[in-house]
């Protein structure tokens, strides 16, 4: 894959309200998360998708949130303080080996990777390691920028996805991606 990292200060940018103006967290995530479930968001950055995914899973849900890189998750830390919603979210750091989900073996029930499978060294153990901790049946959104990820680099993702034993579910509209709902087989 792409294997080149977001510098930690455009965390700023993509964590901006304007943002709003293209991708709405609200409707993306909503049609998944429901109230006390647990989710996964690998490589979350500053938290624009995060803070809404912390509100939809409610004070009786929990969500992981794994980044590679300590500013970002210093950020995010600092927006979910100041929305109120810390305790509902782990947020963690993971190495270059690994994000460290042991801990979560067949918990979660939805996954959200949102530009951030391209990053990855492997795409084939980011959906490895997503799918140990998914249950059956679980669904992860994956969205790529259709700016700098080219259909076939999508097309490999949605191959390693699958070899790692999810289905295609869905093909729902992200605007600036593409997109793809996977369910864990
Ligand atoms: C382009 S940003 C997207 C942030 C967020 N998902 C969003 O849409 O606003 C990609 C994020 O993935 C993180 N990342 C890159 N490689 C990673 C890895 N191996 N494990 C965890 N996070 C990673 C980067 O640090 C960065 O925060």
């Amino acid at each position: 894959m792409g294997h080149r990292i977001c510098p930690w200060w455009l965390g700023y940018v993509l964590a901006s309200p304007l943002r709003r103006l293209m991708q709405d967290p609200a409707a993306i995530v909503s049609p998944y998360v429901r109230e006390g479930m647990t989710v996964l968001e690998p490589g979350p950055g500053m938290g624009f998708f995060t803070l809404e995914l912390a509100r939809l899973v409610g004070p009786n849900g929990r969500l992981i949130a794994v980044d590679l890189q300590p500013r970002m998750i210093s950020g995010l830390k600092r927006r979910l303080a100041k929305a109120n919603l810390t305790e509902r979210v782990d947020a963690r750091l993971a190495n270059e080996d690994s994000m460290g989900l042991q801990d979560l073996a067949g918990q979660v029930d939805f996954t959200l990777a949102m530009a951030v499978v391209h990053e990855m060294p492997s795409a084939s153990r980011l959906f490895a390691e997503a799918a140990a901790a998914m249950k059956t049946g679980a669904t992860l959104l994956l969205a790529e920028p259709s700016g700098h990820v080219k259909p076939e680099m999508f097309a490999e993702e949605l191959h390693a996805a699958a070899e790692a034993g999810f289905t295609l579910a869905d093909r729902p509209t992200v605007r600036w991606s593409h997109a793809a709902l996977l369910r864990k087989a």
